[in-house]
């Protein structure tokens, strides 16, 4: 979908948002349609650059194969609606960092996925700085935007409060190599 036709209301909870925000298309190869400066920002790539590609491109050789299986079961998993996925990324200076990716579908009452959220973590500046549980306040209130905005367009997203608040445990399980 070119970007002209991404609906205001979604794109104005993108601009006002300090956190990595990115949309996918559910079609094809789900290329990106609309990502904001918090996720241009943190991989260092333009607008431009990542409009109408497919955010693996942000994976690296090393990236293990069962952090991607993760994330594509999950993606063609009829009943999965939202996850967390630490997935080993490269930034366009060539930094490589654990970017923990939260997803969720927003899906039409027909049960078929129109659009799919994202917002991509740095795990290794986060541990650093201690700010997690910060941003996990703001993820919730910004996806809890997000679904509201959706709500109006007939589209539903699943609330993600609980999964959210649950990550602090995931993350203490996540070994990352530090910077
Ligand atoms: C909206 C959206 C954002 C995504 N963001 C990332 C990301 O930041 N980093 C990443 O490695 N994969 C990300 N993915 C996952 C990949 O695009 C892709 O789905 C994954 O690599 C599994 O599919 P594949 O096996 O076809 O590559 C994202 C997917 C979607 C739909």
């Amino acid at each position: 979908m070119p970007a002209a036709q991404i609906p205001d209301t979604l794109r104005a909870q993108f601009t006002k948002s300090h956190i990595a925000l990115s949309l996918a298309t559910a079609q094809d190869d789900m290329p990106l349609c609309l990502v904001n400066e918090g996720f241009t920002t943190l991989c260092g790539y333009d607008q431009d650059q990542v409009q109408g590609r497919n955010c693996r491109f942000l994976q690296t050789p090393q990236t293990p194969a069962e952090q991607v299986t993760a994330i594509r079961d999950f993606l063609h998993d009829g009943d999965a609606h939202d996850g967390r996925f630490p997935v080993l990324n490269r930034t366009r200076d060539g930094r490589d960092f654990m970017n923990l990716v939260f997803l969720s579908k927003l899906r039409r009452a027909s049960g078929e996925t129109v659009f799919v959220l994202a917002s991509q973590f740095d795990l290794n500046r986060a541990r650093r700085n201690g700010r997690q549980a910060e941003h996990d306040a703001s993820l919730a209130r910004n996806v809890n935007d997000v679904r509201r905005a959706a709500e109006q367009l007939g589209l539903i997203m699943a609330d993600s409060a609980e999964l959210i608040a649950r990550s602090i445990t995931t993350l203490a399980r996540i070994t990352i190599r530090d910077e």
